[in-house]
């Protein structure tokens, strides 16, 4: 009986599990594998792995204490014990509900499993063959019945045939296939083999459909239609419905009549403005978001806050260098919430918002007039806020901020803004707002750590999105110095190396007050993609990374599962693309572009070429249909289907079958590298705008 229950309480459990969608190399505890500084002893696992020497003693323990007798079983037993430290352990152990063994491969393996020894391995069956008979102390394949019968410590021996009646039963509990992006164990540390290259596509193929020129931020409406937000760095923001694509028509959106103005609150200059804008998951319901903006003390008697640059991080404010004639923390970083709930009977028709503030949830001072991002996202997993802050500017990051724990310059934070703590509770835990900190934030292990830090080592991460087909993959594009603009996984506690490191070089800076960083404590995670300022061509000493999506929609097929980015000034675009799948090694190529000869809006062309002259790409968007945008100085851009532009793509006349071919426009012969400069040329001879101060 009781081996019955068991296992239909194990099995109902795993059918429980939230859609297993696959991830890069990640531990069961969030964080990304390492390297220990020595090698593991017991575990045969080496290279970057998910246990340290300690943990891998408390494995030798464990499985000692098992007791097994028969070698061939504690053989099995011991790789079991030791697949925690497998760099994919996040994916073999189902993060979401952590298991105490892996998912064992099951007989019935997928052909195509990008896993490439499971392929003909039933794990499972050899797991239970061996095992059924031996009694073991602790069973790990007893869990169910140690939670809830037994007690933490009671010792019982137990064999497997004691607890699940056949194999059948076994497997159907602890049994997988490496199909669909999840993975399983087969006795040997996962090695991902991929046979399939996939290519890079032929062009992006872009229309026109707004004018505006300068949105920073476009944001699906929560309610899944066609509505998306649109906010410009000056303080507006616009509800907007965006044209079905072939339908020749242009974003609809009422300039005169913004969602909501925000424009007497926020400080607009060239690195300050609205920087960011979340809606609640429950937008729909409860009529919650958040902005995220600059304000000036001097102009508005709303904005004032800590200051970031205090006694706690080494950092006198009095002695700050002016910059440009701002006293030190002037100006700040907030995050304010709003709602759109009562404006009408139901959320979802609400076209107006209140421009009065419901609750502040974060101010704090900033020490200079640069690189403090601003970005804020909900995670789609977990609910809670991310925001994104940089090292708060001046070069080389002089007070060392993204390094010191105690500060929150050069970090990703996360937030809980579903519980709003009181004054007392604010006080105690020295935060910066109305806002709570989640319970498994990386200060839980590591107490030096302000408990709002997510990751440090930030610089300045221009543009960060979730893959919304793989959550775990939140990827950040981070501004960098001189040498090297870089694009990050982030994950929990990781140090991403500003300013020990830029990319993936070592780095000096040229001023610092702050003390000299010591490169060994860092333990940097570098980056998974990136490019040199020498192979763009910079003008005025500047190129800056705007970071974009993983573009999942199948309007262009050709682009599916790759990660798009762009270089803010040069307008190159590159598409990262990961091989094999899961394994969080990308290869980036350059990409041409091209406008559809039909776009809505005509795009502007350079001279003697068919690319359009995009200006300073400034951010990505992307909408409910998962369809991408660019946000230009010069206009929002969609990605559209590749035939529009005469760029071949074979798949896409297999999704899109029957659809008109309307474009018939000529993607450019010429070499990228000129087009590039051409680019250059046209923008810096045209208008010179904003955000000159990214590099600097
Ligand atoms: C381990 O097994 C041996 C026999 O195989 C037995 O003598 C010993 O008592 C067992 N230890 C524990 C802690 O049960
Ligand atoms: C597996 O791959 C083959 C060819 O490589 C393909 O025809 C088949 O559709 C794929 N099956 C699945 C389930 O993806
Ligand atoms: C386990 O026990 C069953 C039934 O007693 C027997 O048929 C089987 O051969 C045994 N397996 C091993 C590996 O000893
Ligand atoms: C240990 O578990 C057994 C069987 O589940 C139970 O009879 C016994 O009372 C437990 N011992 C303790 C100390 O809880
Ligand atoms: C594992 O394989 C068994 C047959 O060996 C099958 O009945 C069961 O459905 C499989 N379970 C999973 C989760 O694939
Ligand atoms: C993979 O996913 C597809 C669609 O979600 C489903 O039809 C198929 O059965 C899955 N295959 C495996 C091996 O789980
Ligand atoms: C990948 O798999 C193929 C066929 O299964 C094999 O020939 C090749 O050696 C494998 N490559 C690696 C790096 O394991
Ligand atoms: C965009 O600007 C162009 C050129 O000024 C103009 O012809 C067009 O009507 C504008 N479109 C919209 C939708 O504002
Ligand atoms: C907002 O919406 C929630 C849920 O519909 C409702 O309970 C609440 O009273 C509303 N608040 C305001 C200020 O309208
Ligand atoms: C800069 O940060 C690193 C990492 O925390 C630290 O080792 C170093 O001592 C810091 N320097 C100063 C002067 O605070
Ligand atoms: C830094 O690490 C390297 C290699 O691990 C070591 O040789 C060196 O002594 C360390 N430096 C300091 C200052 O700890
Ligand atoms: C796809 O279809 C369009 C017409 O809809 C055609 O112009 C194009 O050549 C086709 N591409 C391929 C690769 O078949």
């Amino acid at each position: 009986m009781a081996c019955v229950l068991a296992s239909l309480l194990l099995f109902a459990y795993l059918l429980l599990l939230p859609g297993l969608s696959s991830s890069h190399p990640l531990c069961t505890d969030s964080k990304a594998p390492v390297t220990p500084k020595t090698p593991l002893a017991f575990c045969p696992y080496s290279g970057n792995v998910c246990c340290d020497s300690a943990k891998d003693l408390e494995l030798q323990k464990q499985f000692q204490a098992m007791n097994i007798s028969d070698p061939a079983c504690s053989s099995i037993l011991k790789s079991i014990v030791c697949s925690i430290c497998d760099q994919f352990s996040a994916e073999l152990f189902q993060i979401e509900g952590p298991q105490p063994v892996p998912v064992l491969c099951n007989s019935t393996i997928s052909a195509n499993a990008s896993q490439s020894n499971g392929a003909t391995n039933d794990f499972c069956g050899k797991v239970w063959d061996t095992c059924q008979n031996i009694s073991i102390l602790n069973s790990p394949f007893a869990p169910s019945l140690q939670g809830r019968a037994g007690v933490p410590g009671n010792s019982t021996y137990s064999k497997m045939t004691d607890l699940w009646q056949s194999k059948s039963e076994f497997c159907n509990a602890f049994g997988g296939d490496s199909g669909n992006g999840s993975m399983c164990f087969d006795g040997e540390p996962i090695s991902l083999n991929n046979t399939e290259t996939p290519s890079p596509p032929n062009g992006l193929c872009l229309e026109k459909i707004g004018n505006g020129s300068s949105y920073l931020n476009l944001v699906a409406h929560p309610d899944g239609s066609s509505r998306i937000f649109l906010s410009d760095q000056q303080g507006k923001i616009w509800l907007a419905t965006v044209p079905d694509e072939d339908s020749g028509k242009t974003l609809e959106l009422d300039e005169l009549n913004p969602f909501v103005d925000l424009t007497d609150e926020v400080y607009f200059s060239s690195e300050f403005g609205l920087m960011g804008m979340a809606f609640h998951p429950n937008f729909a319901q409860n009529g919650r978001f958040f902005v995220s903006f600059n304000c000036d003390k001097i102009k508005w008697p709303g904005c004032s806050g800590r200051c970031s640059c205090n006694s706690d991080v080494n950092c006198d404010p009095s002695k700050l260098a002016s910059n440009n004639g701002a006293s030190p923390c002037q100006y700040h970083s907030v995050i304010s919430e709003f709602t759109a709930n009562g404006t009408t009977s139901e959320v979802s028709l609400a076209t107006r918002a209140n421009p009065t503030e419901v609750r502040r949830i974060f101010t704090m001072g900033l020490p200079f007039t640069s690189h403090h991002a601003g970005q804020i996202l909900f995670g789609p997993t977990d609910g809670y806020l991310y925001f994104m802050m940089g090292d708060g500017g001046s070069t080389g990051d002089t007070y060392n901020f993204s390094q010191n724990k105690k500060s929150l310059l050069g970090k990703i934070m996360r937030l809980d803004v579903d519980n709003i703590p009181s004054a007392k509770e604010i006080d105690t835990l020295g935060l910066w707002g109305n806002y709570s900190i989640p319970k498994d934030n990386p200060f839980s292990e590591d107490t030096e750590l302000q408990p709002e830090i997510w990751a440090l080592g930030l610089r300045n991460p221009w543009r960060c999105s979730f893959d919304s087909e793989r959550p775990s993959y939140f990827l950040c594009a981070d501004v960098g110095q001189d040498q090297y603009e870089e694009v990050d996984i982030i994950t929990k506690g990781g140090n991403y190396g500003w300013r020990a490191y830029e990319g993936p070089y070592l780095y000096s800076p040229p001023l610092s007050p702050g003390g000299n960083t010591s490169v060994n404590s860092t333990n940097p995670i570098f980056p998974i993609m990136g490019y040199n300022h020498s192979t763009v061509n910079k003008k005025e000493g500047s190129a800056s990374i705007t970071g974009g999506y993983f573009y999942r929609s199948m309007t262009d097929p050709c682009t599916y599962g790759s990660y798009l980015y762009a270089d803010l000034y040069a307008g190159n675009m590159w598409a990262g693309i990961e091989t094999p799948q899961d394994s969080g090694n990308f290869s980036s190529r350059s990409i041409s572009f091209s406008c559809a000869r039909d776009s809505p809006i005509q795009c502007e062309s350079l001279p003697g070429s068919s690319l359009p002259a995009l200006g300073y790409i400034f951010s990505f968007g992307e909408d409910n249909k998962k369809d991408v945008y660019l946000l230009t100085s010069k206009g929002v851009y969609r990605v559209v289907r590749p035939s529009r532009c005469s760029y071949a793509c074979s798949k896409e006349n297999a999704t899109a079958a029957g659809s008109p071919n309307r474009g018939t426009s000529t993607p450019s012969s010429g070499s990228w590298l000129r087009v590039a400069f051409n680019n250059v040329m046209l923008f810096l001879s045209s208008s010179l705008l904003l955000i000159l101060g990214f590099v600097f």
